[in-house]
């Protein structure tokens, strides 16, 4: 019995599948917390959100009144299959959603918030992204 249960849960521990809950409380926040799609996500003819392309990169629909130094102008795909997933990998994914800081340890440019967000928060977003087409 025993060892039945160690063998399980090291089968937990090692299983690729994120955790269902937490795939659920990552788009909880991604979607209505944070609203990442608000700028990540594309616009259709009539200024909507496109579903059809969540979190895949867009040009932002708004500009600052007053001059922003870095200020940028379009925002990377957030899904699996993106260069950014590719460069960063998961592990630079969530360091950076807890501290802020890019892999070259600067935050990054200017309309993106830097997020300090707890360890549980990041990987659940970061588990949710996963789940993305
Ligand atoms: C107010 C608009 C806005 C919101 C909200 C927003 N982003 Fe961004 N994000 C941007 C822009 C613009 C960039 C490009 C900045 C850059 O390349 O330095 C960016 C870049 C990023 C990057 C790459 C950073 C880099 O240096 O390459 C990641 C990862 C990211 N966003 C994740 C998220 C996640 C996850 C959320 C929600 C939790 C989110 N963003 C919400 C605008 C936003």
């Amino acid at each position: 019995m025993r060892s039945f249960s160690v063998a399980f849960l090291a089968f937990c521990l090692s299983a690729e599948a994120a955790d269902p809950k937490s795939v659920e409380w990552g788009k909880y926040l991604v979607d209505e917390v944070a609203k990442c799609g608000d700028c990540h996500t594309p616009r259709d003819e009539k200024g909507q959100l496109d579903k059809t392309k969540w979190l895949k990169g867009a040009v932002l629909d708004f500009a600052p009144l007053q001059p922003v130094p870095g200020w940028h102008k379009t925002s990377p795909d957030l899904t699996p299959t993106s260069s950014l997933w590719k460069k960063w990998g998961e592990g630079a994914m969530v360091k950076y959603l807890t501290t802020g800081l890019t892999p070259k340890g600067k935050p990054a440019d200017p309309p993106m918030p830097a997020y300090t967000l707890t360890q549980k928060d990041a990987e659940a977003i970061v588990d949710y992204l996963k789940s993305l087409k």
